[in-house]
């Protein structure tokens, strides 16, 4: 791969790649369902301190190895110290385990895009239709198995640039339309502003282990961390580019959007629920449930529908495409076999895995795993377990063994690192410590040893 490596163009450049890859189903889906179910706003407020701490830290330190060694993740963890390979090979199963359970989701969202096109919307505001929907067991395979074949065109085709162009003019129209939709809800909707108050307001009684834990892991899911990626995007900078700006932009960015799902999700639960707590837990389900709602009320409400959906489909698929392409460069630098049967391999594979996902909510909904359902517990192995091993590990990698100085210098290669003491105390002394007790205590919690 290394010996077809292409450059970013420049900047723009490699922020939307990054910012194409980050801004996904994360964003809309997963951020809203969590924030509500783990506080509100002291779940907003734990996740921003996080991100420009965390998040700053370890994707700077990403980028900063990508860039230095000009190599993707497994042999840039290999050529900067060999007995640090591991890392990279453990970052590289995240994306496989993500990439089915995604593409499920990914699925839901395609059928809502078809529902509110054949103008279904009154029956999709129904509050049992998304769990009608879930629980059969045909149909949302059929939707996971044609967004999971549509990513593996792309990839198999190599038009991830052509999908990137898309989504470049669907992204900004996608914020403009959460803007809408959350200003619509705030102003014309009875109780909506209580779910406001919930959602800007930090109630410190609401807070728990439960919302760091929460917040870091969907911290490193949408900012696309400690798997590789970024270190992969790294890998294609050009040395012109600043680092630490970059970083900034697709942070604010990522971070802007997840916030103005929530602020359009939030208050439309607490609308319909008539403030029912219960409501706010609904998990996975509650973009799905409550938006239908939501444009039921509105004129024209099937075509900002189906609008809607089709922009997140675009969303989650720019996202889809990274992490397939993540596991296909990897198998094709691994096994020298070619781009086709990669992409062949990796779909049969994806669509193996991801059939557990889809069927756990229908046929196989009485199998569970540490009291989990599948996708929930894909989630977790992925979000909450093995994603703070790789930041843990990569960060005493960067901090005791490459040293600090080796990030920092690369990112002065242009400029000045202005949060350089920032950088240097958190990777080496406050970052480790605080993963570790999280990683304990999710996988304690887990296990019914603890409860948190
Ligand atoms: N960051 C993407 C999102 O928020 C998901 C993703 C995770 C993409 C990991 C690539 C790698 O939807």
């Amino acid at each position: 791969m290394s010996s077809q490596r292409s450059s970013f163009t420049g900047k723009i450049g490699f922020v939307l790649a990054a910012a194409g890859s980050a801004v996904g189903l994360g964003n809309i889906w997963r951020f809203p369902y969590l924030a509500a179910k783990y506080g509100g706003g002291i779940f907003l407020l734990t996740y921003l301190v996080l991100a420009i701490t965390f998040g700053f830290t370890l994707m700077i330190a990403e980028i900063a190895i990508g860039r230095k060694t000009k190599l993707s993740a497994i042999g840039a963890f290999k050529a900067l110290d060999k007995r640090f390979t591991f890392v990279g090979v453990l970052g590289a199963i995240i994306p496989i385990i993500i990439l089915p359970y995604y593409a499920v989701i990914g699925g839901w969202v395609m059928k809502y895009f078809a529902g509110f096109a054949s103008g279904a919307t009154e029956q999709m505001a129904d509050g049992n239709y998304f769990s009608n929907f879930i629980g059969s067991v045909g149909e949302p395979i059929f939707w996971f198995a044609l967004f999971i074949a549509i990513t593996a065109i792309v990839v198999f085709f190599g038009v991830e640039k052509g999908v990137e162009k898309v989504s470049k003019i669907m992204m900004p129209v996608l914020i403009a339309m959460i803007l809408f939709i959350a200003i619509y809800v705030i102003c014309t909707m009875d109780g909506a502003l209580d779910g406001v108050i919930y959602y800007l307001k930090p109630d410190f009684s609401n807070f728990s282990v439960m919302t760091v834990v929460a917040a870091m892991g969907q911290l490193f899911y949408s900012m696309s961390l400690a798997m590789g990626i970024m270190i992969t995007y790294g890998s294609y900078m050009k040395k012109d580019i600043s680092i630490e700006k970059s970083t900034r932009q697709i942070e604010w960015f990522d971070t802007g959007v997840a916030f103005l799902a929530g602020l359009m999700i939030i208050p439309a639960v607490f609308a319909f629920s008539g403030g029912d707590a219960a409501a706010l837990g609904q998990g996975p389900g509650l973009m799905f449930v409550t938006l239908p709602q939501v444009f039921n009320t509105m004129p024209a409400g099937s075509v900002i529908g189906a609008v809607f959906f089709i922009m997140v489909f675009f969303a989650a698929l720019s996202s889809s495409i990274s992490l397939m392409e993540t596991i296909v460069s990897i198998l094709m630098d691994k096994t020298k076999l070619n781009r086709r049967a990669s992409c062949l391999i990796v779909l049969g594979g994806a669509l193996l895995l991801g059939l557990p996902s889809s069927l756990g909510y229908s046929a196989w909904s009485s199998v569970k795993i540490i009291g989990m359902q599948f996708l929930d517990f894909f989630d977790f192995a992925s979000n909450s377990v093995l994603m703070p091993i790789v930041a843990l590990i990569t960060c005493i990698f960067v901090g005791y063994i490459l040293k600090p100085k080796a990030v920092i210098e690369e990112v002065e290669v242009n400029g000045k690192f202005k949060s350089k003491g920032l950088f240097t105390v958190m990777i080496r002394y406050v970052a480790p410590v605080f993963l570790l007790v999280i990683l304990t205590s999710s996988i304690l919690s887990a296990f019914g040893i603890i409860k948190i």
